[in-house]
């Protein structure tokens, strides 16, 4: 007794300074908080290396994970750090399930809410869904990526990483490359970036660049071979010819030769340059094999970090008993 009531004490304070029900986009967050989860996924990273991969952070609480559009990565990690915090997870996804038959967004969640969940995590294709998610429920709401607005655990993973690998971020160089336009990943970044005091620049095909990107604060190439040497990071973007209507490029082949991260290219790179990319990868195209398996990437380190970050994210967003 004396130990769980320890425990709870230990919890609360890891959670000093986290007043959000939600996490919706990493334009809202403070640096502090930023701070605050990255220091929290710090000290539960250390858990997933354990052979028991268990902490009773969130025993007997219940996440919901609400996916409307596919996913590997991000699905597969919220529910393993769900199961690692201890909570119970449930995996509902808009093929099978009545949002098929024409059951509104906020019908099913409040269904769901029904059921007493405690923490909602959606992925959507509508950029603004999870802020509107989270007006219609009483439970937590995490964005697991939202049209093309922000997909922020995956711009918190990726702070994360080049935390780790930089030992700061205060005037790291990075340089988010390819589809910009199309990518959540890209804005989740540009706020985390800045806000921690990283120089960030973008670099792609004039297309893919959104206009007016520069009153974010970052700065603009269209000419990766001339910026590449000055790069700490490079974070390379997926082409996401999904959410492209209209041809953006001329031909793949042309993208790959401007764009693509080769083992040529590369060597015009700073000798400690990191590469990140996160996923799914259109090798031969954004990045060569050789590149993407080679001794600069972090990508396989993102994925690990993912774990520890969304632990941090359900840990601070679910509401513990008074
Ligand atoms: N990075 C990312 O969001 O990957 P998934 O689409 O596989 O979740």
């Amino acid at each position: 007794m004396t130990e769980i009531r320890s425990q709870k004490s230990e919890d609360r304070e890891k959670k000093k300074g986290w007043v959000r029900k939600d996490l919706l986009s990493i334009e809202e967050l403070s640096k502090e908080e930023i701070e605050l989860v990255l220091n929290t996924a710090d000290s539960f990273k250390e858990v997933s290396a354990r052979d028991v991969k268990k902490v009773p952070a969130l025993r007997g609480k219940t996440i919901a994970n609400l996916f409307f559009e596919s996913s590997t990565r991000t699905r597969t990690s919220f529910e393993i750090a769900a199961k690692r915090l201890s909570a119970d997870i449930i995996n509902f996804s808009s093929s099978g399930s009545s949002a098929s038959k024409g059951e509104s967004l906020k019908d099913t969640a409040k269904n769901i809410e029904a059921m007493h969940v405690d923490t909602i995590v959606m992925r959507h294709p509508s950029s603004g869904s999870a802020e509107y998610l989270s007006k219609c429920v009483k439970a937590g709401v995490v964005n697991a990526g939202d049209g093309i607005h922000e997909h922020p655990t995956q711009g918190l993973l990726d702070l994360f990483t080049i935390r780790e690998r930089k030992k700061t971020l205060e005037g790291v160089r990075v340089c988010l490359v390819g589809d910009i336009l199309h990518s959540r990943v890209a804005r989740s970044n540009i706020w985390g970036l800045k806000k921690m005091g990283a120089r960030v620049t973008v670099c792609g095909p004039p297309t893919l660049i959104p206009a007016k990107i520069e009153e974010l604060g970052v700065e603009v190439s269209y000419d990766l071979d001339k910026i590449i040497q000055e790069q700490d990071v490079l974070n390379i973007l997926r082409i996401q010819l999904e959410r492209q209507r209209g041809a953006f490029f001329p031909s793949i082949r042309e993208y790959a030769a401007e764009y693509g991260i080769s083992k040529e290219r590369l060597r015009k790179a700073k000798p400690d340059v990191i590469i990140m990319h996160p996923g799914p990868i259109n090798r031969g195209v954004e990045l060569s094999s050789e590149v993407a398996d080679g001794a600069h990437s972090v990508i396989l380190d993102q994925v690990t970090n993912g774990v520890a970050i969304r632990m941090a994210v359900l840990f601070l967003t679910t509401a513990m008993d008074k």
